[in-house]
């Protein structure tokens, strides 16, 4: 079977090396990929939001499986488009317009989470029309508060205030002057949650799910955790405190739950889940969905996952994802981020990379998330360009191979954390 796949990052290049794997798969698309991808399958010049070219594209390649990374085409709702075509009836891995709300409308995951119980922070939401009610509610909420524009802001809409006047400044910006667009009129305010953050992935048919991993991420600039925030500085799965009573909790009172409301408000979904959870004192709660994998996560989750991707993705459609067997990772798998210097603020691009030859014993891999190819030459081309994987008998070990990898890794300006799974030393 021909699979093609929408996006152009780490999650990516994860994604399409393990697809690349299935006895399922014959050829490989990416559109519209990166230097890393062109050397797993073929890249395809498509923009991941044009329906039409992709259709045209998976016509004339005899695709029958497509397999979409960002959020963005799935809230735009590529997965509504295909259904409605009559000339390719292939399988779309992907959540519904509807279902990507849970990523889409933090307002409607919100609502979504508290119709169907699932343990969250409480909230409030508002917009221009209640705007003096909301600025009164912010003045007595608790510190810190946080604001969350309600649609997609490219990983910016989340502010924690520490004081009330930066969050009411943070209201004003989000709400009258339209500081994310759209994306900000309307709010949601919410409880601050004291604890230790970790995600959990699951593949959906909107009936039946199986859980595929889950991962640590670390996604602030600095070590230690200082600094701005990034898309993803690195991951570690397994992560210690998920033993079998805490993943329970999560099974039952987050995952079960979500897919139960899914299937009870009729929405179609048929792709990923990726939970967002803090464990406060032990319990866990929904920090956000995602309607879509992560990005560094996959570049562990995909590495650590003991089945065929396709096989998954085939009982998406055919049934059976219960009784998919996954046996759980025996080593630990780490993925170190580097990125252009200046990076999370401006950056250039266009850096030539230089990268080791890999030994053949599988114990890293080398994603790329921003690089692209030009000629012979592979450069940067984002402000994360590329995620080391390791695989160790614990975190420690896996780090420590991916940060010697890096030293033969050079682009101008290369920066990367070296404590990623430092806390599990
Ligand atoms: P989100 O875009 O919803 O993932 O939020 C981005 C980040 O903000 C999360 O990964 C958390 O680190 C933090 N965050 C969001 N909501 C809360 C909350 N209610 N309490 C504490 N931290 C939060
Ligand atoms: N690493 C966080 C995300 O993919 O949203």
């Amino acid at each position: 079977m021909n699979i093609l796949i929408l996006g152009s990052g780490g999650r990516e290049h994860a994604l399409a090396w393990k697809i690349k794997e299935s006895k399922h798969c014959d050829k490989v698309f990416i559109a519209p990929g990166n230097a890393g991808t062109a050397a797993v399958g073929q890249n395809v010049p498509i923009d991941v939001n044009d329906f039409d070219a992709i259709k045209q594209f998976v016509i004339d390649n005899k695709v029958t499986m497509l397999v979409v990374g960002p959020e963005d085409p799935l809230v735009n709702g590529v997965y509504d488009y295909f259904q409605g075509q009559q000339d390719w009836k292939g399988m779309v891995i992907a959540p519904s317009r509807a279902g990507a709300q849970l990523e889409g409308s933090k307002a409607f995951s919100k609502k979504f989470m508290e119709r169907h119980r699932i343990p969250t922070a409480s909230y409030a939401e508002f917009n221009a029309d209640n705007y003096q009610e909301g600025k009164t509610y912010i003045a007595s909420h608790s510190l810190p508060v946080v604001l969350k524009a309600d649609g997609l802001a490219a990983g910016k809409g989340v502010v924690i205030a520490q004081t009330h006047e930066e969050a009411l400044k943070t209201f004003e910006e989000m709400i009258l002057n339209k500081q994310f667009g759209e994306a900000s009129s309307k709010v949601v305010i919410e409880q601050f949650l004291d604890g230790i953050e970790v995600s959990v992935f699951i593949l959906t048919d909107g009936k039946d799910y199986k859980i595929i991993g889950h991962a640590k991420d670390y996604k602030r600039i600095g070590e230690g955790d200082t600094g701005l925030n990034t898309g993803g500085m690195g991951c570690v799965t397994p992560v210690p405190f998920m033993d079998t009573s805490f993943m329970e909790k999560v099974e039952n009172q987050i995952i079960r739950p979500t897919v139960e409301g899914i299937a009870k408000e009729e929405i179609d979904y048929k792709g990923f889940i990726f939970f967002g959870l803090i464990n406060v004192k032990g319990e866990p709660m929904v920090i956000e969905y995602n309607c879509r994998m992560g990005d560094p996560e996959t570049e562990v989750i995909m590495p650590s996952l003991n089945a065929d991707i396709v096989d998954l993705f085939l009982a998406v459609y055919y049934g059976g994802l219960n009784e998919v067997n996954i046996q759980p990772a025996v080593q630990s798998c780490v993925t170190v981020v580097a990125v252009s210097g200046g990076y999370p603020g401006s950056y250039e691009k266009g850096k030539k990379i230089t990268l080791p030859e890999l030994k053949q014993n599988n114990e890293s891999l080398i994603f790329h998330a921003g690089t692209q190819l030009q000629g012979t030459d592979i450069l940067t081309n984002g402000g994360r360009v590329l995620a080391i994987t390791s695989f160790g008998e614990n975190i420690e070990a896996a780090a420590e191979k991916s940060r010697q990898l890096l030293k033969d890794i050079h682009f101008d300006g290369i920066q990367y954390r070296k404590d990623i799974g430092y806390e599990f030393k």
